[in-house]
């Protein structure tokens, strides 16, 4: 795999030392809080494996799964949850994690039905990537663990194709493989 990748954008390392930053950052905000995290399949599992060891209070976890219908990359590209919470987050403070912010829509959408469907009390989100040149709808992340330029990058829970997620840095990928 380490073939095709062009370079190393965040290496282990520093990402290891910026998700002990978060999570320390994350257990002062909600102490005393009931906090469920909420992360997002498939990419942000690998995120979430570890942020969730660096929180030192008591915390819920589930899962959603976001689908996007049409063109995503347009306005048309329309953004459902395939898999719900399946704890009961009424009152509940939500932190959504997930591996990446790009157009914006998935945490948008994600996080509305949290709050309007589901009633949580509060939804918060952590990206452990924010690619603010690609944002369509207006959307921030409360928790951004390194902003990054508009390039094909994989690895640490993102994928080309379903590959490379399993990489434990986050890399440029050779243009030639997405580009055929
Ligand atoms: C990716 C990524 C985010 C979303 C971000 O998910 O994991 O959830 O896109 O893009 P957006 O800001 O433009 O909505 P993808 O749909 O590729 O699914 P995956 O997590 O299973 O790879």
């Amino acid at each position: 795999m380490d073939q095709d990748i062009e370079r190393v954008l965040v290496h282990e390392r520093r990402i290891r030392d910026r998700v002990a930053e978060l999570g320390a950052r994350i257990s002062r905000d909600y102490a005393g809080k009931d906090l469920t995290v909420v992360a997002l399949l498939k990419g942000g599992v690998v995120f979430l494996a570890d942020i969730i060891r660096s929180i030192s209070i008591p915390m819920d976890l589930d899962f959603a799964w976001a689908s996007s219908y049409g063109d995503r990359t347009t306005s048309s590209g329309n953004v459902v949850l395939k898999v719900v919470p399946d704890t009961n987050l009424r009152g509940r403070h939500v932190l959504l994690v997930d591996d990446i912010l790009d157009t914006g829509r998935t945490l948008a959408r994600v996080s509305a039905e949290l709050t309007d469907r589901l009633g949580a009390a509060e939804v918060k989100t952590c990206v452990l990537l924010d690619k603010a040149a690609r944002r369509e709808v207006p959307v921030h992340a409360d928790y951004v663990g390194f902003e990054v330029e508009n390039v094909f990058v994989v690895g640490y829970g993102l994928d080309f194709d379903d590959r490379y997620r399993n990489l434990p840095y986050i890399g440029v990928l050779k243009p030639h493989l997405y580009s055929k």
